[in-house]
Order: structure tokens, then C-alpha cells, then sequence
């Protein structure tokens, strides 16, 4: 590997899989002018340095879906990463089945509220894919 390539920084993003009542599980479609645009994917974001994994994730949800979650509700239950061309992503995806606040599209094209099973109907980034299966098999 050339030390260009070692370069790419490693990236922490955390996402989540919000569960309503029925089990279902919300995604959000990525907008245009984003890399990935137009893909399904786990609402989060990048931690940023020196912030908390947890206080990065109560942060991005306010910021793009309009909701207050409670840091006690949040455990990461599964870690994914891929190698995107510039960056290497970590991203742990935690469950969280309580939050106040309407859930709203304020950074999104849109948001979508599917069963388990449905997951895989829609695009996803790379990173998020792997998630899917362990989703349908938890919920
Ligand atoms: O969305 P934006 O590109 O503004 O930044 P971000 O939410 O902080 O996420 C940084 C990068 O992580 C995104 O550009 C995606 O490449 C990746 N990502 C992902 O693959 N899956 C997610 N659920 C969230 C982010």
C-alpha cells in the first residue's frame, strides 16, 4: 500500500436505528448536492473531536430530525466500517425506542419508517448495508 493511501483518515460517524412502537425502523434519504446523494441511510453524523460518541449523536438528532433523545437510552449494538475513497469509516449503530419531539426531515430529502424485512427495498450507502441483516435479526 503506498503511503498515500495509509493517509485516508479514519472517520467515527454515529448513526441510529430509531424503532417506533409497530418495530419499525427510520431511515433518511440522503440529499442532493451530499456525497451519496439519494441513498437510504441511519440518521447520524461525525463525532467531532473531542466530543463524546453519545453527546455527537443527541447533538446530530436535534440538528436533523427535530428530536431530544436520552443518553440513557443510547448503547451502540453493532459497529460497521468501510473504506470510502477518502476516508475509512467507523460508524457503531445504536437503537434507541424512546425520544421527545416530533421526528422531522430538517436536513433530508426525506424519511421513511420500515419494517426490518423492507430494509433491503431501499439504496443504501455502503456502510450502512451490513446493518440490515443484523437489524431483521434483533427485531
Ligand atoms: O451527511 P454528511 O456528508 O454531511 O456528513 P455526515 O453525516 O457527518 O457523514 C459523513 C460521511 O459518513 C457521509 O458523507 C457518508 O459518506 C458517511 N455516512 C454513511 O456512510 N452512512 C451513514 N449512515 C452516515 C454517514
Amino acid at each position: 500500500m503506498s503511503e498515500a493511501a495509509e493517509a485516508v483518515p479514519t472517520v467515527l460517524v454515529v448513526a441510529v436505528a430509531l424503532v417506533d412502537p409497530d418495530g419499525r425502523v427510520l431511515i433518511a434519504k440522503r440529499p442532493e448536492g451530499k456525497q451519496l446523494a439519494g441513498l437510504w441511510e441511519f440518521p447520524g453524523g461525525k463525532v467531532e473531536p473531542g466530543e463524546r460518541p453519545e453527546a455527537a449523536l443527541i447533538r446530530e438528532l436535534k440538528e436533523e430530525l427535530g428530536i431530544d433523545v436520552n443518553e440513557a437510552c443510547l448503547a451502540p449494538f453493532v459497529f460497521t466500517s468501510h473504506a470510502y475513497d477518502s476516508f475509512h469509516l467507523l460508524m457503531p449503530l445504536y437503537l434507541c425506542r424512546r425520544w421527545s419531539g416530533v421526528v422531522t426531515a430538517r436536513e433530508h430529502a426525506g424519511l421513511a419508517w420500515v419494517k426490518p424485512n423492507k430494509l433491503s427495498d431501499y439504496p443504501m450507502p455502503p456502510a450502512d448495508e451490513p446493518l440490515v441483516a443484523w437489524l431483521r435479526d434483533l427485531l
